[in-house]
């Protein structure tokens, strides 16, 4: 893993854009695997800015987000659709067609996650993976556990990750859905490359144990050191527990 350590938020959402339109003005058809949560939140708006200054064109790029909840219909406006639609996907020039999410309302969530897995691989795979990370290391809604899924599969989520979603649901951590639909850690690892994007003291925990600990299932982030591409890319806060961190 490359680790690299910027001085804030901002800094380390600009790495991660810079990351993002340098793919895009590479390969324009870039396949890009996206999260969602507070941590790109700030990515995002970068990436809105690039485009309306003609910095970055998406007009060839394909997306898959990692994970969706199940049960929240269409157009509800915790679902995590509706959220890259806010922060990414009504401001700038991606085609609908290209634009793929789990359907969480699905009435059969194996054969869903089936054809979610056959449509990254009709795709060509990903190309660049962003990844944010929970507080216990999970990535996706694969959380920590005697094992792991490592294909796209209908996952329970714990109870802090329901409350660190609560945000969503107006503070109504109860309104959280138990369950939503996720890429495995496998599916992950298939991307080409991957970026973790981590900011913030509460996740220096998680990041200690991701870059310096074991790789365990208990630690479903650590499973990314099997991997020989992935850059992580922290604020100081987050690298705090990191004795690489100066
Ligand atoms: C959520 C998402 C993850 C995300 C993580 C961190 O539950 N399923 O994909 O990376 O938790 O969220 P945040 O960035 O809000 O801390």
């Amino acid at each position: 893993m490359r680790v690299r350590i910027v001085k804030d938020e901002e800094a380390a959402a600009r790495v991660v854009a810079a990351r993002v339109t340098t793919a895009l003005a590479a390969k324009p058809a870039t396949v890009l695997g996206l999260p969602t949560g507070r941590t790109p939140v700030r990515l995002y708006a970068l990436l809105r800015q690039a485009f309306a200054a003609g910095r970055v064109d998406f007009a060839k790029a394909v997306t898959f987000n990692l994970d969706e909840f199940a049960g929240l219909p269409a157009g509800h406006p915790a679902t995590y659709r509706a959220f890259m639609e806010a922060h990414l996907f009504d401001h700038v020039n991606l085609a609908p067609r290209r634009i793929h999410f789990l359907d969480g309302m699905a009435k059969d969530p194996v054969a869903e996650c089936v054809r979610y897995e056959k449509a990254i691989a009709r795709a060509g795979g990903i190309d660049l993976q962003i990844l944010g990370i929970g507080a216990n290391a999970h990535i996706g809604f694969n959380e920590p556990g005697a094992g792991l899924v490592a294909d796209s599969h209908l996952a329970r989520l714990e109870p802090g990750t329901r409350r660190s979603n609560a945000d969503l649901f107006d503070g109504n951590v109860k309104a959280v859905p138990r369950e939503a639909l996720s890429m495995g850690v496998g599916t992950i690892l298939r991307s080409r490359s991957i970026v973790l994007l981590a900011t913030g003291v509460g996740k220096a925990n998680a990041i200690g144990a991701t870059v310096l600990g074991p790789v365990t299932t208990r630690v479903p982030a650590s499973l990314l050191q099997l991997h020989g591409d992935v850059e992580v890319v922290l604020d100081e806060a987050a690298a705090s527990k990191l004795a690489m961190a100066v």
